[in-house]
């Protein structure tokens, strides 16, 4: 089933409400684009303006709690993220399971709180340089999606993207080779279409993330089963981020 590009920015802990510009002139540029679907995930503190100035793009929060609500100082429930005006949330990005040791199994409850609360999830996965040097990237990968999925995933084909995110290109300025991403990305379909069905399996978006810049998004989302890309430091700037929107059209 062939859906629209869809191109996320994830602001990581960057933004102010001096940034709603950029998230305006996004906005403007996103009317006239309408063969992507663009999102933006701001920090939890701009969701709701975000929300309220943005009108033609997805806005997403980057992580959520478990619970339901409860005696858990500082943390963001699911139901608050959706209540803040987000329709998805990013899970298991490398950066929360390395720096704040978070786990499949916790991520997959994660999920289950977000699809209770409503809210479609970008689950994100993605192998450390040593494993793709040693052979074991797709082993890895594959292993870190089964153990991050839910038992159960409503409308998945609707409700779930899956982020495949090299974690040794993020930052680094140096994309995955579109023959690796393309080998990972048809693993990964691979085992969606076989943990959900040919329709929902076949449907679920897989979008690539890792140094994604105006210069590669074109040759990247033109891969076989690249449905979009996940973008960060190229996000925080609206031209930037409507370059490879443009690319990906
Ligand atoms: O979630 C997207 C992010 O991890 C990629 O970051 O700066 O390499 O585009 P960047």
């Amino acid at each position: 089933m062939a859906s629209r590009p869809f191109i996320v920015g994830n602001w990581k802990m960057h933004g102010t409400r001096a940034m709603l510009s950029e998230a305006r002139a996004i906005d403007r540029a996103a009317q006239r684009l309408m063969q992507v679907e663009i999102a933006l995930a701001p920090p939890f503190t701009l969701i709701h303006p975000v929300r309220r100035e943005a009108e033609q793009i997805g806005v997403g929060a980057q992580d959520c709690h478990p619970a339901d609500g409860g005696a858990h100082t500082g943390d963001i429930s699911a139901a608050m993220v959706a209540d803040a005006g987000a329709g998805f949330v990013i899970l298991g990005h490398s950066e929360r399971r390395e720096g704040h040791n978070e786990k499949d199994k916790l991520i997959a409850e994660k999920a289950a709180a977000a699809f209770d609360a409503g809210l479609k999830v970008i689950l994100c996965c993605g192998e450390p340089m040593e494993k793709r040097e040693a052979g074991k990237a797709v082993d890895h990968v594959l292993r870190q999606l089964k153990a991050s999925l839910p038992d159960n995933v409503p409308e998945a084909g609707e409700r779930l993207t899956v982020a495949y995110e090299p974690i040794w290109a993020i930052g680094s300025g140096e994309a995955a080779s579109i023959e690796d991403i393309v080998a990972m990305h048809s693993a990964i379909r691979e085992f969606l279409v076989k943990t959900f069905g040919e329709e929902d399996g076949t449907a679920i978006r897989i979008i690539y993330g890792g140094s994604v810049n105006p210069e590669n998004a074109a040759e990247i989302i033109a891969g076989d089963e690249v449905n979009g890309a996940l973008v960060g430091g190229a996000s925080l700037s609206a031209e930037s981020f409507m370059n490879i929107v443009l690319a990906a059209q």
